[in-house]
């Protein structure tokens, strides 16, 4: 057996219990974490209906002590640590000037240090057990700048380059990192935010444009593809015999990989504001200045 720990699984639509799901199907001790164990009840059930081996555990990621006793739990009871899948994350909408300042931070905390935090508390186990794999699950917001989500792209392009820096320095001690880059996934999560009221200011100049992203980001997620198909690439990440550095699930990362890669940056500026709609948002603010 092989034991992964997986974040951010509190939502039975969520990316984290269909992770969860996936890798106890293919044989791993599973610890799914949450912020609120209650949550997962019913996957802890389904996992015991199912006989295998899932185990739900309280975890707030931001905390330095649960990130360890999470580790350690999972040490104790398999004597393993094999995956981490760095699911955690939150939302942002918002042009930057007017979001909120803890908004900001809270964003960073969340989708970058912790899961920086996190990584740090496993590698010593994978080391010394003579490997592992650290998979983080970015996003194309981590491959490409999306109008209205800078925090939520800052974000996970540091993820990114942190996990390319960082499959450099564990090759050596047998440790893979790889991101997963999901692009529009029909998980939920977005519409969960449509209250962006705590992100960013209201009665700005960018009021008309924050709405636009906050629909447009959400019409899209709920559009989006099959969620499943992230948790079967997380598998494949965490089985493969020479692991990649990033993988694009489903059909949509592939596509927007490809175009970004096509494309000069002025034409995909171009490009971008009229996939979401907003040329006519950026040709009226002309008009007023
Ligand atoms: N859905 C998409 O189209 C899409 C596209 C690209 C990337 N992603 C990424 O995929 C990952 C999973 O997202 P999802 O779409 O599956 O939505 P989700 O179910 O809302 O997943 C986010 C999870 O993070 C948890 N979380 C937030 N802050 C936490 C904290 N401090 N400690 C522990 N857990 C925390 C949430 O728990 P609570 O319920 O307690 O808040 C939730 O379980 C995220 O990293 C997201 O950025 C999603």
């Amino acid at each position: 057996m092989t034991t992964a720990i997986v974040t951010g699984c509190s939502r039975p639509t969520g990316f984290g219990q269909l992770i969860s799901k996936t890798l106890a199907r293919a044989g791993f001790d599973v610890f799914s974490t949450m912020r609120n164990a209650e949550r997962g009840e019913d996957l802890a059930k389904w996992g015991f209906q199912e006989g295998l081996s899932l185990t739900v555990l309280e975890h707030d990621v931001t905390q330095p002590v649960q990130n360890r006793r999470v580790i350690e739990k999972a040490v104790q009871a398999t004597n393993r640590l094999d995956v981490v899948v760095n699911n955690v994350g939150m939302s942002s909408f918002g042009a930057l000037e007017a979001l909120h300042n803890d908004h900001l931070r809270h964003v960073m905390e969340t989708n970058f240090f912790a899961a920086v935090d996190l990584t740090r508390a496993a590698l010593p186990v994978m080391r010394s057990q003579g490997g592992g794999r650290i998979l983080f699950v970015t996003s194309m917001a981590g491959a490409t700048g999306i109008p209205g989500e800078s925090i939520y792209c800052a974000s996970k392009f540091a993820l990114e380059g942190l996990a390319e820096a960082l499959a450099m320095e564990t090759a050596r001690f047998g440790i893979s990192v790889s991101t997963i880059r999901p692009a529009f996934f029909n998980t939920g999560m977005s519409a969960h935010n449509t209250d962006a009221s705590g992100f960013f200011e209201r009665g700005t100049v960018y009021d008309a444009f924050n709405e636009r992203v906050v629909s447009s980001t959400s019409e899209g997620e709920l559009s989006g593809e099959d969620p499943q198909l992230v948790a079967d690439t997380v598998l494949e990440a965490a089985t493969a015999s020479e692991p990649k550095l990033r993988y694009y699930p489903g059909e949509g990362a592939p596509q927007i990989q490809q175009a970004r890669s096509s494309m000069s940056d002025e034409e995909w500026r171009g490009y971008v504001m009229n996939e979401l709609g907003m040329s006519d948002w950026l040709q009226q603010q002309r008009l007023e200045r």
